[in-house]
């Protein structure tokens, strides 16, 4: 611990140094990149001041990142070239991989604050490799040269730029086009192929202080509670005076807590949405996880009693050609069953009833009922029923179970009681106990638990499904509604299947069910950067030729939500059961994309159109993945040219970064868009949750509490996850087939949620123990709730030790008598930690011991 504390000391101190009295005015800059990790370290520096002898800086600190394609196999930086142009800019240009025709570009002032990336197409076939560029005095251009290697054979191409976005056609270039400008430099004993530039010793002088600034930072990042016992070996209990200030009260959101739901870790299908057989449509495909999968097929999850060959898929005649794939089973002796194991098993409740559905064809003349069975591994029988006879046509028949006791894991098997051949699709088991009853509805027990958590709004359907795996994967709304046999099951990102079952109507639904507001997300017309299907990331966007129709989709969802029954797209909605208007007041574009020309441009066909046909509509943007770099700046830059009402953030941190950034928001500038925290979490080594990470996520809302009014809402992501399905760690609610698991994170968010005031009341911490260590691990936010009229304080202590706290609420109108504490309390390992109720003595100035790794909320009654 000492160590660090030394360490950062040294940092800071060299930070704070002065430059030298004894510069140079200028000096060498090398830039290159090392085979390392496929090339997939980035740019690195290092300086020389006689050109001969060099000094990395980091060494291998990496000043820029590829952006291009999907990650592990590619973002790739290989042999980049970084010049200055006429103007002064600095530009980089690199080769991408051994395959594509495009190299990358990106330019900057500084040599470290990099503008977006682009990928421009020069070849139809063959790569690009070595990229150069040379500044043509007489045309007033840039020349840009590369190899290109085909059969083995190597060629020269070249293309010509004045603005590094526009370029001419490419051409055969010839040896003399060529400058071989790399050169080979040894650093650290390594030799390494690069270019030379001579610069101002300022501009080197910047680099080195801005890659110690980034060391810096990790320190802070790398903070964490689970050292404060020995940091705070010596330190004894604090006491405090919290003092309001009611004159400094402001209005913030009443929107603040609200709920990511993405299809990520079986979230939906076999998590959120009720449906117990899996594959019921015979739609999985082996491209759903990406070939990994050698067992997903059409046939994933069932299994057929009969002859191998009594069981084939066919796609002649389905009940809907979204639908394509049915079964079509030969039956050479009755008691042959078509069996599904369901998600991990098929899970009953004694005496609860169930729903059965299946559409059902019989050919050759084939007629009879089918015999319908929920059967453990042994054959044991714990519910029964038979359908009607099928026919000659589709036919959708039902029936409803009963179990007669509970377990865990059966199976369903349909048995057909003659011999011949029929079609079967859509097989469906639905508990008729579901979130509010609703059909074709939602797991009671996991929707329970997102609506403790009083969210002011549910986004949907993503994240990173939203924006999809290419882009014939964005996630299409018009896919997901109207009868579950027209609907359009697609490929999961996350390397699934999704039925579409818990589609726009269910989602929209759930939302007025919990009181939520609907915040669909949608595609800004690019997919996910780090897409590995149909190109490499997000630069193939929609082409511009579709854009209208997508735009059109748009406006056609707006329609959907909230215009007339007679409309034709509120018409849809009034035919699945809801006449009246959802109201929908905000739509998400994006999904933390890389703020480039291919994403603006679309982004702002989008915008433009929703806000002249619905101005009514709030439009969130998006500001990139992370808390700071290109696209977070850019991204800004954008959303305040166009004047975008909201943008949508996101950020998963280590414990450090949100304890030395408690400010975060206090910095932002209030004139400008507000702003939806998307996706955030604490994120520790090993991805798990604990009171570490709550008293983390506690505090960073502590803090975006008292900016509530320029941060409009937030969402922990990612919401759910399932046991053995998870593809991302950690989540705020995990679940099996019959429990439901709630992190000690959950808990923050329930106490927040249920805990929302309008009005925030400015309020002073004077601690015991002014030291900076010990002061940025207590934090209090005071709130009244208009509705109710109560004031809410909440408090944060991240130390070992308790503080005595009194509280003087100065002039607030609070009851005197019994206040509502809720503690949520334990040490930063522990795992298990759930909030406690009980009531406690309140009055305008009263005190409370806020025990050591502790998050309390009380709730006070106001005068009568
Ligand atoms: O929350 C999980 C993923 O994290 C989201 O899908 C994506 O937007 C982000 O990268």
């Amino acid at each position: 611990m000492k160590k660090i504390y030394l360490f950062l000391m040294l940092i800071a101190a060299t930070m704070l140094q002065p430059s030298l009295a004894n510069e140079p005015d200028s000096a060498w800059v090398f830039s290159y990149a090392t085979t390392k990790n496929r090339g997939g370290n980035g740019l690195h520096y290092a300086w020389s001041i006689d050109r001969e002898n060099w000094q990395g800086i980091g060494p291998e600190f990496r000043f820029l990142f590829s952006d291009f394609g999907t990650w592990g196999a590619q973002k790739r930086m290989l042999t980049p070239v970084v010049f200055q142009d006429q103007q002064g800019e600095w530009h980089a240009i690199w080769s991408l991989n051994e395959e594509v025709g495009q190299f990358a570009h990106a330019q900057t002032a500084d040599l470290y604050t990099w503008d977006s990336q682009d990928y421009p197409y020069v070849m139809d076939e063959d790569n690009v490799l070595l990229p150069e560029v040379s500044f043509q005095p007489n045309e007033n251009n840039y020349m840009i040269t590369w190899l290109s290697e085909f059969e083995d054979e190597k060629k020269i191409y070249k293309t010509t730029t004045t603005d590094f976005k526009n370029y001419t056609p490419t051409t055969e270039g010839t040896t003399g086009d060529r400058l071989n400008s790399r050169e080979e430099v040894l650093i650290d004993g390594e030799k390494q192929l690069g270019t030379v530039s001579k610069v101002s010793w300022k501009l080197i002088d910047g680099l080195i202080k801005f890659y110690e600034l980034n060391q810096y930072k990790e320190i802070l990042r790398s903070e964490r509670l689970t050292d404060d016992a020995s940091r705070f070996a010596d330190l004894e209990p604090l006491t405090a005076e919290i003092t309001a200030i009611p004159e400094n009260s402001k209005a913030i959101s009443n929107m603040l807590i609200g709920i990511f739901f993405e299809d990520i870790n079986y979230a939906a299908d076999g998590g959120l949405y009720a449906e117990l057989v899996q594959n019921r449509g015979f739609e999985y495909k082996l491209s759903d996880t990406k070939g990994r999968d050698k067992s997903w097929d059409s046939k994933k999850a069932w299994n057929f009693t009969g002859a191998e060959t009594g069981f084939v898929m066919d796609t002649i005649s389905p009940v809907h050609p979204n639908q394509k794939h049915y079964a079509l089973l030969t039956i050479s002796q009755v008691g042959e069953a078509l069996e599904n194991e369901g998600f991990d098993g098929i899970a009953l409740k004694k005496g609860d009833q169930y729903n059965f559905a299946v559409f059902a064809r019989g050919l050759d003349g084939t007629k009879g009922k089918l015999l319908v069975r929920l059967v453990d591994e042994s054959g044991k029988v714990y519910a029964e029923g038979s359908t009607k006879s099928v026919g000659a046509d589709w036919k959708k028949l039902e029936l409803t179970l009963t179990a007669k006791e509970a377990i865990e894991d059966a199976r369903l098997q349909v048995i057909p009681q003659f011999t011949g051949k029929v079609a079967l699709d859509l097989v469906s088991l639905f508990p008729q106990k579901t979130f509010n009853n609703r059909k074709n509805g939602l797991c009671t027990d996991l929707a329970e638990a997102i609506a403790e958590l009083h969210p002011r709004f549910v986004r949907f359907p993503g994240g990173c499904v939203a924006h999809g795996d290419g882009l014939d994967n964005i996630y299409r709304w018009k896919n997901t509604i109207g009868p579950l046999e027209t609907r359009k099951p697609d490929r999961n990102i996350w390397n699934y299947h999704q039925s579409m079952g818990l589609g726009y109507f269910e989602y929209f639904q759930f939302c007025e069910d919990i009181g939520a507001e609907p915040l669909p997300v949608i595609a800004a017309g690019v997919p996910c950067q780090n897409s590995s299907c149909g190109g490499h990331g997000q630069q193939g966007g929609i082409p511009m030729c579709d854009m209208d129709d997508y735009v059109q989709d748009v406006l056609d969802l707006i329609e959907w939500a909230n215009g007339d029954k007679n409309s034709e797209w509120g018409k849809l909605r009034a035919q699945a059961g809801h006449p009246e208007p959802f109201n929908l007041k905000y739509i998400g574009i994006g999904n933390e994309d890389l703020i480039t020309d291919i994403f603006k441009e679309r982004f702002e066909m989008i915008f433009k159109a929703v806000r002249e046909k619905h101005p009514e509509i709030s439009v969130i943007g998006t500001v990139g993945p992370f808390s700071e770099g290109t696209d977070y700046r850019v991204g800004w830059d954008f959303a305040t040219e166009l004047n975008v009402p909201m943008v949508d953030e996101h950020y998963y941190q280590p414990p450090g970064w949100y304890l030395n950034n408690q400010d975060y928001y206090d910095r932002y500038d209030r004139s400008k868009s507000k702003v939806y925290l998307g996706e955030y979490a604490t994120h520790i080594p090993g991805r798990k949750l604990n009171m570490e990470t709550a008293l983390c996520d506690a505090l960073h809302l502590i803090n975006v509490e008292r900016n509530a009014d320029v941060v409009s809402m937030t969402s922990y992501a990612p919401l759910l996850a399932k046991h053995g399905h998870t593809q991302w760690n950690p989540d705020l609610i995990y679940f099996n087939n019959t429990e439901v698991f709630p992190t000690t994170d959950y808990y923050v968010q329930v106490l927040f949620g249920q805990n929302a005031g309008d009005e925030y009341i400015a309020s002073q911490i004077n601690l015991s123990d002014n030291k900076k260590d010990v002061k940025k691990r207590v934090a209090s936010s005071l709130v009244r709730d208009s509705k109710t009229g109560d004031y809410i304080l909440k408090l944060a202590n991240l130390l070992p030790v308790s503080v005595d706290a009194k509280i003087k609420l100065a002039d607030l109108p609070v009851a005197e008598g019994e206040g509502v504490l809720t503690l949520l309390q334990g040490e930063p390992t522990d795992e298990s930690a759930r909030p406690e109720n009980r009531t406690i003595l309140v009055a305008p100035e009263f005190e409370f011991e806020v025990p050591a790794y502790s998050f309390s909320v009380i709730r006070m009654k106001p005068k009568e």
